[in-house]
């Protein structure tokens, strides 16, 4: 995949397939490393599982179908020289981090996350949603609760009206983690 966006919005769906109310995603990046941490209060794996998704080399013996989400971000943090861990428990949620070596020439973009945030609203408008982008030491958070809070309880955050509010101010904030970058001391 291109864009680290694009495997948020997959690695997203996992947590949405297994009922998350809860999806809290961070991209922190900080010198020469990017994290990636997806967590979710879904149903989680057993360790069994758990062991398998873990182990692209694995899913491809199996007569169950697999899915490559999990193998492919996992493949794309260690090309950077990263890595990618798991926590999972059962009733509990999971945990994804993907550690990126953001100076590598194969680390992907940060790309359209504007459009991974909107997308994932639009199909499920109730999940308590937090994004929090951080770059060396500016952040910012969307927190879905606080936009609740403004809107009310009657409107959905799937409206198009709110989704596009949703998506300029994502690129705003977005534009502003990297404005003057090169011009600090
Ligand atoms: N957040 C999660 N919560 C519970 N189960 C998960 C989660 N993420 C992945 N899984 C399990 O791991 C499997 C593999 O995930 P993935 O590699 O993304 O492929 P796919 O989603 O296409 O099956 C999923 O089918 C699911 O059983
Ligand atoms: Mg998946």
């Amino acid at each position: 995949m291109k864009e680290i966006a694009l495997h948020i919005l997959d690695i997203a769906q996992n947590s949405l397939a297994a009922r998350a109310r809860r999806l809290e995603i961070t991209l922190a990046e900080e010198g020469e490393t990017l994290t990636l941490t997806i967590a979710d209060n879904g149903k989680g794996m057993s360790p069994e599982l758990l062991a398998t998704v873990s182990d692209p080399f694995t899913t491809t013996r199996t007569t169950r179908k697999m899915g490559l989400g999990l193998p492919l971000l996992r493949l794309a943090a260690e090309q950077t020289g990263g890595a990618l861990s798991i926590e999972s428990a059962l009733g509990v949620g999971t945990t994804v981090t993907a550690r990126f070596g953001a100076a590598h020439i194969d680390c992907p973009p940060v790309g359209d996350m504007a459009g991974t945030i909107t997308l994932l609203l639009q199909g499920a408008p109730e999940v308590e949603l937090t994004y929090t982008h951080q770059v060396e030491e500016r952040r910012f958070t969307l927190s879905t609760r606080e936009l609740r809070e403004e809107l009310g309880e009657e409107i959905s955050l799937a409206e198009p009206e709110v989704i596009l509010w949703i998506r300029d101010y994502l690129q705003e904030q977005e534009a502003l983690l990297r404005e003057n970058k090169g011009m600090k001391a």
